[in-house]
């Protein structure tokens, strides 16, 4: 058995995900065995403050500010990584390596510039004592890809069943879609649906002053505004063909304004529900368009916890099943992290991490850098 951890945090912000995981001896493509355990960092308030202030607006920052927040990012990656390390009764040289994809400040999906994660991986291998692998998405743009998804690879490795075509759902800041329709490879497609908990964030933090509407509590107060859905729905994102990936930038309150300058008029609570509405529509037509045969959708991510969103979406899928990745043995909560520790295995054993299919890059690359601690 060999482990590594993985090491992820998404748009949502709201901490970073470390997983200790194992896989076994199998050759060419050791297989993964489990989260033997996980950890959950969490930023600074100033730190999240800054880093949420990236993603919402057009970056002004000095250069100094930004090396400052690529050190602060290392340092608490290295810490979620030290947590779950100490969770799991490990020392550090039981580690093969630590898979880090850093904190994304940008992202340019049509262009070529590709896009850059912080946490300055040479530091976290320091702090850690334990080798890592980063910049996941750079050799995937060099090869002409999008750089994402990434994650499809790992669903496809975990949760592809010739006879049963399934689709991963990942519900973070931003809503992406695995299709599996078979065991092969080259059939996996994937791509962002759209906005799924930055956005409904954002507006229950205006409103409410929480960083979330638990359990989705205050959507379900509103009423769904059909209005306000359509104008939302018109965005081009939604019919635009795949590949496509997306980010907060592209779905934030100056964004919900410009599709409905009435917004400010409506009462709040309506607003909540119809993000929620357009995140579980978002997902299902893109469902049915392009993986009309589905017959399970596995979903994970901290929109799991939302009960409101999973309620519409099971309804709007129907008759497919909609269940969470807990039904095919791994925690919701613990996917992403544990798909970047897949992803630090095959690129510590040679092996090409991502899928031309899905970013679109003209041949399988091996993905990341390797630091040395
Ligand atoms: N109990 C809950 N009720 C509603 N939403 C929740 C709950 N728990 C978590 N969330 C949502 O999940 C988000 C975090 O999801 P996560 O999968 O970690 O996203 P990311 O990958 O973008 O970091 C939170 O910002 C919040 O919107
Ligand atoms: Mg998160």
């Amino acid at each position: 058995m060999e482990y590594f951890i993985g090491l992820m945090s998404g748009t949502s912000m709201d901490g970073i995900d470390a997983a200790v995981c194992a896989f076994d001896d199998s050759l060419p493509e050791p297989r993964f065995q489990g989260v033997q355990a996980h950890a959950a960092g969490h930023y600074p308030a100033p730190l999240r403050e800054r880093l949420l202030t990236l993603q919402r607006t057009v970056p002004q920052l000095s250069l100094r500010e930004l090396a400052e927040l690529d050190r602060d990012v290392a340092r608490a990656f290295a810490d979620a990584a030290g947590a779950a390390l100490a969770a799991a009764g490990l020392p550090p040289g039981a580690i093969r390596a630590v898979g880090s994809h850093g904190q994304t400040v940008f992202h340019d999906p049509a262009g070529t510039c590709g896009s850059i994660q912080l946490g300055n991986p040479s530091l976290v291998a320091q702090r850690l004592g334990i080798t890592t692998v980063a910049d996941f998405r750079r050799a995937d743009v060099a090869a002409g890809g999008q750089g994402a998804p990434l994650v499809p690879a790992f669903h496809h490795a975990l949760f592809a069943r010739a006879d049963r075509p399934r689709v991963a759902l990942n519900l973070g800041g931003i809503a992406n879609i695995t299709l599996l329709p078979g065991a092969d490879a080259s059939d996996v497609s994937g791509f962002d649906t759209g906005p799924a908990n930055g956005l409904m964030d954002e507006w229950a933090e205006r409103q409410l002053g929480r960083a979330y509407d638990e359990d989705g509590r205050f959507a379900a107060s509103g009423r769904l505004h059909p209005e306000l859905l359509e104008a939302l729905l018109g965005d081009p994102y939604f019919a635009a063909p795949p590949p496509k990936s997306t980010g907060r930038g592209d779905f934030h309150l100056d964004w919900l304004r410009h599709r409905y300058p009435g917004l400010d008029g409506l009462a709040p609570a309506d607003v909540q529900r119809t993000l929620c509405e357009l995140t579980a529509r978002t997902v299902a037509d893109a469902i049915r368009r392009h993986g009309p045969r589905t017959q399970e959708v596995l979903a994970c991510g901290g929109g799991t916890r939302n009960p409101l969103l999973m309620e519409r979406l099971r309804a709007l899928l129907a008759p497919m099943a909609l269940g969470t990745t807990a039904g095919a043995g791994l925690d919701p909560q613990h996917v992403e992290a544990a798909a970047f520790a897949w992803l630090a295995m095959r690129t510590m054993r040679g092996l090409p991490g991502n899928l031309p299919a899905v970013t679109g890059a003209e041949r399988p690359v091996i993905l990341g850098g390797i630091y040395r601690a």
